[in-house]
């Protein structure tokens, strides 16, 4: 099929090139000429696992372009996907103004049958503006409809989660589009949710804030482990078991973070409020979920008897392993409350140093986790890549000022860290 992407950013670029290598057409435009050139010679906008291969493969195959003309991109496909950005606004709400921008210059382009589909995360009714953005706008009438179709990428595993998806929710009430929609995605033979537009972008909100949920039940209760001395890591374990529970998203850390989760709780609280209905129980999620963060900054002060002019070798910057995204990372947000409690840090991440500089360029950064642990008075676990559970912490424990490990990822061996002299503590544990 003749797919056209709208908006190659993260989810745009992961989109247009798996359906690329499922063997559509497709062409992915954004307005970003800069970007778009870039792509064009094959070279990566993003980190993410595995990306890389696919786009190389599907402009080698030429089943995969980019394009910075929007008009003719949409000239030349039958689908259309919608994928730009969603930030929060003041209030917490979804700021439309991208896809609104788009759903105009869409419908200047139209002169046949196109289906336009929403990717992009917004509110409960969004689907239906921009089918009236596109009535007003069309120069001469073209049939056309909108779907919703949310995507439900992880970042670090998100072409996998593209090729082998959970489920496709697909939100129309139109049978035509519905047909082109289901054969599109055929080939992943995954669980289809058909449903009208209204609840397939309700889905794609209370899925992240469910499991946002989660994550915030498992951290709650993982304090209650502090107190009463019981192990977060067996509980979860003795919960997961449970089929009506599972084991995912129960890893208690330092908190929620990323693109996502913060920002789509922050926006179903605004749509529940608009409804009139108060979701406390989201509102609590939230809480827990800052309160986390600083209770992390607390542990590390305790543990060293105030932070003052102390040196803190901080592990991890993203707000999870294989991305180098440091978006609402609790990683940033705790080294910002170790500063204001007087510490210097010393920093490394695999791959986020040089996005983390940008917005925290007062401590520094080191080229490798050896590095950043030398002369240290304790050391923060903030993220969990798998190369700091395979340090040398013998060898490190000879560099340190003090051998002390606060790890909020629960990443690593307590036992053993114990046993070769550390003063280790976890959450929960
Ligand atoms: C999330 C959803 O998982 C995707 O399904 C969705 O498509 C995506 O948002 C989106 O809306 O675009 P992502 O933000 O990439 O994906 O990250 P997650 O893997 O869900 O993790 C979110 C945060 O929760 C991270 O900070 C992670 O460290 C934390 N987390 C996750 C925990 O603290 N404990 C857990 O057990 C799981």
């Amino acid at each position: 099929m003749n797919v056209g992407i709208i908006g190659v950013g993260y989810v745009g670029l992961v989109t247009g090139s798996c359906l690329a290598r499922m063997g559509n057409k497709v062409i992915c435009a954004d307005i970003d000429t800069e970007k778009i050139d870039k792509l064009n010679q094959g070279i990566m906008t993003i980190y993410e696992p595995g990306l890389d291969e696919v786009v190389k493969a599907g402009l080698a195959e030429t089943t995969l372009r980019f394009s910075d003309q929007i008009e003719s991109t949409v000239e030349e496909s039958d689908l259309i996907f919608i994928c730009v950005g969603t930030p929060s606004d003041e209030s917490g709400a979804a700021d439309l103004k991208y896809v609104k921008e788009v759903a105009k210059g869409i419908a200047a382009s139209i002169h046949r049958y196109k289906v336009i589909i929403n990717k992009s995360t917004v509110p409960v009714g969004t689907t239906r503006i921009v089918q009236k953005i596109i009535e007003e706008n069309m120069p001469h009438f073209h049939e056309f409809d909108v779907v919703s179709n949310p995507e439900f990428l992880r970042e670090g595993s998100a072409v996998e989660d593209f090729m082998n998806p959970d489920r496709i929710v697909i939100g129309s009430d139109s049978q035509k589009a519905i047909g082109l929609m289901t054969e599109l995605y055929a080939p992943l033979k995954a669980p289809l949710v058909i449903a009208d537009s209204a609840s397939a972008e309700m889905i794609k909100y209370a899925s992240n804030s469910f499991l946002a949920t989660k994550v915030s039940f498992i951290n709650a209760i993982s304090n209650i482990c502090d107190n009463v001395g019981a192990d977060v890591k067996k509980v979860a374990l003795g919960m997961g078991y449970d089929k009506r529970i599972g084991f995912e998203f129960l890893e208690a850390g330092p908190g929620f973070g990323g693109s996502c989760f913060p920002k789509d709780c922050k926006a179903l609280i605004k749509i529940a409020e608009d409804s009139g209905y108060d979701f406390r129980l989201l509102k609590g999620v939230m809480e827990v979920n800052e309160a986390q963060q600083e209770l992390m900054v607390s542990k590390l002060k305790n543990l060293l008897g105030g932070l003052k002019e102390k040196t803190i070798a901080a592990l991890g910057l993203s707000f999870k392993p294989n991305t180098d995204d440091i978006r609402e990372s609790p990683a940033i947000c705790i080294i910002k409350g170790l500063l204001k409690e007087g510490a210097s840090v010393k920093a490394y991440d695999p791959v986020s140093n040089e996005n983390a500089k940008k917005i925290l360029p007062e401590i520094k950064y080191e080229k490798d986790a050896y590095d950043a642990v030398k002369g240290s008075d304790g050391i923060i676990i903030l993220t969990e890549w798998d190369e700091f559970k395979w340090l040398d912490f013998e060898k490190i424990k000879q560099t340190v000022k003090n051998p002390l490990i606060l790890d909020t990822r629960n990443c690593l061996d307590p036992q053993l860290l114990r046993k070769s002299g550390y003063i280790y503590q976890g959450v929960g544990r």
